[in-house]
């Protein structure tokens, strides 16, 4: 693909998501690992990791509907979307945990998902090693919230653990696949780890 028609097509998911009201353009990229894989259901319950601004926390809420819930947790703030619960902090930090915890209340987690990212340093193997450490922390908190047969989505940055971590991730999961969507900026070494059917 030409350099010119790469930034074409990043333009034009950045210029379609402001025309239909999307915080981000990654929201394309939650609406393209939907149509692909069928992981969010109507009614169901979804803590989405690093969801600011708010992209994905907006796909999720149409998909689940209104009795749904969608849990947003971030180290940023997110604007308020009505119907939407956002908690301010890291997930690395067990406190954290408990407040999304507390947010679910008695109920368990359909889908967990993950789009975060750390800072980048630019250096490849840095910032790979960043993204599998956040990968960690999501799998763990799937590995806490989600019910018996509930989906988890991962970003990860591509690198030498990508496939360690991916052979633990179907230690728990019955089906794992790896998608890059069409909306991911080419030039990022991100995919995205699709797992579906949770098992303990
Ligand atoms: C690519 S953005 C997410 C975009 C979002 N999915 C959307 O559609 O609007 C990645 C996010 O991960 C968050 N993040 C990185 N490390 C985190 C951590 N330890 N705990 C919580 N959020 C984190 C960042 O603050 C950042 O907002």
């Amino acid at each position: 693909m030409t350099r010119w028609y790469r930034e074409r097509k990043e333009d034009y998911f950045y210029r379609k998501a402001k025309k239909e009201g999307y915080r981000a353009r990654s929201s394309f990229k939650l609406k393209q690992i939907q149509q692909r894989f069928n992981i969010i259901h109507r009614n169901d319950t979804i803590v989405d990791l690093g969801a600011a601004p708010g992209g994905w926390s907006q796909v999720a809420l149409e998909l689940v509907g209104p009795n749904g819930l969608v849990i947003g947790v971030d180290l940023d703030m997110i604007q308020p979307i009505s119907n939407v619960i956002f908690i301010q902090g890291d997930i690395t930090n067990p406190e954290t945990i408990n407040r999304i915890k507390n947010a679910i209340g008695d109920k368990t987690a359909d889908v967990v998902l993950s789009d975060m990212s750390p800072d980048i340093s630019g250096i490849y193997s840095i910032d790979h090693a960043r993204s599998v450490y956040l990968c960690e922390k999501a799998l763990e908190v799937a590995r806490e919230l989600l019910r018996d047969g509930g989906n988890f989505v991962c970003k990860i940055f591509m690198g030498s653990e990508y496939e360690n971590f991916i052979k633990e991730v179907k230690r728990w999961f019955n089906q794992v696949k790896p998608f890059t969507p069409p909306a991911s900026r080419r030039s990022s070494s991100e995919t995205y780890i699709i797992a579906k059917n949770f098992k303990r």
